[in-house]
C-alpha cells in the first residue's frame, strides 16, 4: 500500500479516536477492482456446496467475535449495547439463511414445442449467472448488517464484491471482512475500499469495472451516484419518511409502544424509523397521553455506561440538521410536548403536536428523535398526506378493522405496510425496498440473489 493518509475514526460518544483507515488512491481503487474481476473467474466455477461452506463458517466466526464487535459498534457508531449485539447476532442469521436460500434456487429447462411452429427438437436450459464485480456501498448506522446485507447474497451467488463502508463505520467493516477472509473466501473475491466516500465515491461509481451497485444511504447520494451510471444496474435502499397512520378504533397503548419504539431507538437513526404520526383527531389527545407515558422511559446517555436507547448523534451535522427542524417547527407554532433540548450531540426524544404541512419537519428525514404529529380529519387525509411524501420506503397502520387496514395499505405509495406494528426491516428473508426517492429494486435475501445473478439461456437444438 502506498504511503496513503490515514482517515482517524473519532467516536460520536467522546470524540475520542478509535481507530484509523486508510483514505484510499485511485490507483489503490482500481487494483482492488482488478483483483476483483481477477477472483471472478474462479470464484463463479466454485461449486456451490463449497461458496456456501464459507458462508455457514463466516456466521460461526461472527458469532464467536460477537462481544469484540459488539464493543467497536457502541465505540465506532454510538450504538447501545442491545441494538448492536442484536446487529451482529442478526447478521450471522442472515448469512445462514443465505446460504440456504441460495441452495434452493435452480433455473428451468423450458420446451419449444409448447410454442407454435417449434418441435421438441429445441428446447432452453435456464440457468442463473453472478453479474460479476459488485460494488457494495453501505452506511453508517449499520456497518455490520447492512454491510453484510449486500455482501452475503452477492457472494453465494459468484459474484465478487468491491465493498465501500460509511467511513464512520469502517472499523466495523474491515473486522466483517477478515471474519470473511478467515472462513476461507480466496484472495480477491471480497475487496474493502476506505476513504471517503464524498473524494473518491464518484470515481468509485463509475468505474468500468463495476458490473452492479448495491448503494444503501441517502437518497442524495443515491440520486446524485443514479445520474452518473450509464447501463449499470442498480440496487438503491435510501431515505424515508415512515407514517405511522393511527385510525380512531386503533389499540392506543398499543400503538404508543409500537410508534415510540420505533420511532425512538437508536436516537431515530434507522431508515425505517416512524419519522411522523397521522393520528384521526377524534383521538389525538387519548394516544398523546399514552405517547408520553412512553416517552418518559426512554433512557438518555452514554451507551458504554448503560443500556440506553437515546445516544448522541453521528456527527455535529447530522444533530445541527435535527436541531434545525427542532427550531423551524417551534417557529412555526407546533406544539412541543416532550424534549426539545440539546446537549452538543445528544439530543433528547422530541415530540411535537399541532405540526402542520408548512413545517419542514413533517417532509423532511430528521434521521434523528423527533417526531411530528399530524393531526387528520379523516383517512383520506391521512392517505392524501402519506402519499405527498417525495419518499415510499414503509408505513404503518394501527387499527381493529381489517378492512380499513387493508383499505390504508393498498393505497399507500411505499414499498411495505406494517398492520399493527411499527415499521422496521426485518425479518430480512421479507421483501425490502422502497418507491419513488427510497429506492431502486428490492432486497430481502432470495430478492437480493434474484438482484445479483442474471439469467442465461442455453438452447439446445436436437439435429
Ligand atoms: P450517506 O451519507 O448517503 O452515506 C452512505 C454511503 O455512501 C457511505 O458509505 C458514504 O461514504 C457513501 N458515499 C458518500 N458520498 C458518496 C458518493 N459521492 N459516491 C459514492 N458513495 C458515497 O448516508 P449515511 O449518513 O451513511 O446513512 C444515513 C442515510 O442513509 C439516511 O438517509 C438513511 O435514511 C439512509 N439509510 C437507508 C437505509 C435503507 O435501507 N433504506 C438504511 C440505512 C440508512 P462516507 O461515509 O465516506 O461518506
Ligand atoms: O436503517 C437501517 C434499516 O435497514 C432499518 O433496519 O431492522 O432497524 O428496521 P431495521
Amino acid at each position: 500500500m502506498s504511503d496513503n493518509k490515514m482517515i482517524q475514526i473519532h467516536s460520536p460518544l467522546d470524540d475520542s479516536i478509535v481507530g484509523a483507515v486508510p483514505a484510499l488512491s485511485r490507483e489503490e481503487v482500481d487494483a482492488a477492482v482488478q483483483k476483483a474481476r481477477k477472483a471472478f473467474y474462479g470464484w463463479k466455477e466454485t461449486p456451490l456446496n463449497e461458496r456456501t461452506e464459507i458462508m455457514y463458517k463466516a456466521a460461526d466466526l461472527l458469532v464467536q467475535h460477537a462481544d469484540a464487535l459488539t464493543e467497536l459498534l457502541i465505540r465506532e457508531i454510538g450504538k447501545d449495547r442491545k441494538s448492536a449485539k442484536s446487529e451482529v447476532v442478526r447478521t450471522a442469521d442472515f448469512i445462514r439463511f443465505t446460504a440456504d436460500t441460495a441452495k434452493s434456487i435452480h433455473g428451468e429447462s423450458i420446451q419449444g414445442d409448447n410454442f407454435s411452429g417449434f418441435s421438441k427438437e429445441k428446447f432452453a436450459v435456464v440457468t442463473r449467472e453472478p453479474v460479476g464485480v459488485v460494488l457494495a456501498i453501505s452506511p453508517f448506522n449499520y456497518p455490520v448488517n447492512l454491510a453484510t446485507s449486500k455482501i452475503a447474497p452477492a457472494l453465494v451467488s459468484g459474484n465478487t464484491v468491491v465493498f465501500k463502508p460509511a467511513t464512520t463505520g469502517s472499523l466495523s467493516g474491515q473486522e466483517l471482512v477478515k471474519i470473511f477472509e478467515e472462513a476461507g473466501l480466496p484472495e480477491g473475491v471480497l475487496n474493502i475500499i476506505t476513504g471517503k466516500g464524498s473524494e473518491i465515491g464518484d470515481y468509485i461509481v463509475t468505474h468500468p469495472g463495476i458490473n452492479f451497485i448495491n448503494f444503501t444511504g441517502s437518497t442524495e447520494v443515491g440520486l446524485s451516484i443514479s445520474k452518473q451510471v450509464n447501463m449499470v444496474p442498480l440496487l438503491m435502499e435510501l431515505g424515508g419518511k415512515d407514517a405511522a397512520i393511527v385510525l380512531k378504533d386503533a389499540d392506543l397503548d398499543f400503538a404508543a409502544k409500537n410508534i415510540i419504539a420505533g420511532a425512538f431507538s437508536y436516537s431515530g437513526q434507522r431508515c425505517t424509523a416512524v419519522k411522523r404520526i397521522l393520528v384521526l383527531n377524534e383521538v389525538a389527545d387519548q394516544l398523546i397521553d399514552q405517547l408520553k407515558v412512553e416517552m418518559v422511559k426512554l433512557k438518555v446517555g452514554n451507551p458504554l455506561e448503560n443500556q440506553v436507547e437515546i445516544v448522541p448523534l453521528i456527527n455535529t451535522k447530522a444533530a445541527d440538521f435535527v436541531w434545525e427542524l427542532i427550531e423551524d417547527a417551534t417557529a412555526k407554532g407546533a406544539k412541543l410536548i416532550y424534549g426539545g433540548k440539546r446537549e452538543g450531540n445528544l439530543i433528547y426524544p422530541t415530540l411535537f403536536d399541532h405540526v402542520t404541512t408548512d413545517m419542514r419537519v413533517a417532509w423532511e428525514e430528521p434521521f434523528g428523535p423527533v417526531l411530528p404529529i399530524l393531526r387528520v380529519n379523516s383517512i383520506e387525509e391521512a392517505l392524501e398526506i402519506a402519499n405527498a411524501s417525495e419518499y415510499g420506503l414503509q408505513s404503518a397502520v394501527f387499527t381493529e378493522n381489517i378492512r380499513d387496514a387493508f383499505y390504508v395499505a393498498n393505497r399507500l405509495e411505499v414499498g411495505t405496510v406494517h398492520i399493527n406494528n411499527k415499521t422496521e426491516r426485518g425479518p430480512d428473508h421479507f421483501p425490502f425496498l422502497g418507491v419513488k426517492k427510497s429506492g431502486i429494486g428490492t432486497q430481502g435475501i432470495r430478492y437480493s440473489i434474484e438482484s445479483m445473478t442474471r439469467v442465461k439461456a442455453t438452447v439446445v437444438n436436437l439435429k
